[in-house]
């Protein structure tokens, strides 16, 4: 297994990021938490890690431009703008919003940093947005590079089997689950693979933040197939053996209830954690409301999304 030759892969992201001890309000383990969210300023939270690996490819390839896609605060849609401000590629994103705001509404949050670093939007309705994949090849050109709603196939994967490499040279003793919030799989289909690639005992929770358990459990079996494909070294992970945790998306994709927010900021005030209301305040909730579930050891990777906090 360990023989896989690791794709190319840029230098992005703030790298190792810290592993922490916290003790979460209410009576749960100390959980130690593996901080994605300082990967960077722009560049914070779970997506910069997939877009080392994406946007080395895209370099590769010659491409000039990049296209990617996601929600009107998509997280990795302001990762993939920066970071191609940073290389100075191009970069048109597709925004999914059936009412946008005109171009002179003052905005906030990611789509503010999207436009202060100049990436071209697109905003497509819900409706467009299944289309995505022939919109975003439309205009991607020649020299375009199209990169998958949060970077989830089975190159960006890369980024989270490499954090388990990162994970195992800084814990002194195995975690009893790695936790992470689920949202396009890409996380944790790289969480899963790299457990299993280096022969770990440690169960993988994906917490859904929207759509359902079998929905994800068939993205991430096909991102780790493709993976496979690619890769054949690697483990394959099938859909039986995916843990996807439900009962925290509350009102849906981005839709916050009070009792969510509240737990946002019991979190923060007792330990500083800043926790997002699309990701990880959702996926954190799992780990305050059902202990039991991950054992006397959980670890948490906060994948990010402070700027949804601030939209
Ligand atoms: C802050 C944050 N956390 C978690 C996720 C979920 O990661 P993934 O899309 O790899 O499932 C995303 C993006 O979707 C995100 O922006």
């Amino acid at each position: 297994m360990s023989s896989v030759i690791e794709p190319a892969r840029l230098r992005l992201a703030q790298l190792p990021t810290p592993l922490e001890p916290y003790d979460l309000p209410g009576n749960t383990p100390t959980l130690w938490v593996k901080r994605d969210d300082l990967t960077g300023t722009g560049l914070t939270g779970n997506k910069v890690r997939k877009l080392e690996y994406l946007l080395a490819d895209a370099q590769a390839c010659g491409a000039t431009r990049v296209v990617t896609c996601g929600g009107i605060q998509s997280n990795h849609c302001r990762a993939t703008a920066i970071a191609a401000a940073q290389l100075s590629l191009s970069c048109h994103l597709f925004l999914r919003c059936d009412a946008p705001p005109p171009d002179e509404a003052p905005t906030t949050g990611n789509l503010a940093l999207d436009r202060l670093v100049g990436a071209e939007i697109t905003f497509i309705t819900h409706d467009q947005y299944r289309d995505r994949a022939q919109l975003m090849a439309a205009a991607a050109g020649p020299k375009g590079y199209v990169i998958p709603e949060g970077g989830s196939n089975a190159l960006g994967t890369w980024g989270y089997l490499r954090c388990v490499d990162e994970l195992r040279t800084q814990w002194r003793l195995p975690p009893s689950a790695i936790v992470c919030a689920t949202g396009s799989g890409g996380t944790h289909a790289g969480l899963a693979i790299g457990v299993r690639r280096r022969e770990l005992d440690i169960p993988v929770y994906g917490v859904a933040i929207c759509d359902d358990a079998p929905t994800f459990q068939a993205r991430i079996a096909q991102i780790s197939a493709e993976a496979c494909d690619r890769w054949p070294q690697l483990p394959q992970i099938k859909e039986t053996e995916i843990r996807v945790v439900e009962g925290y998306k509350g009102g849906g994709y981005a839709v916050s209830h009070p009792d969510e927010l509240a737990d946002i900021a019991s979190v923060a005030r007792s330990t500083g954690l800043l926790l997002d209301p699309v990701y990880t305040g959702k996926a954190l909730r799992a780990l305050m409301h059902e202990p039991g579930l991950f054992g006397d050891r959980p670890l948490f990777v906060h994948t990010g999304g402070i700027f949804g906090l601030l939209a």
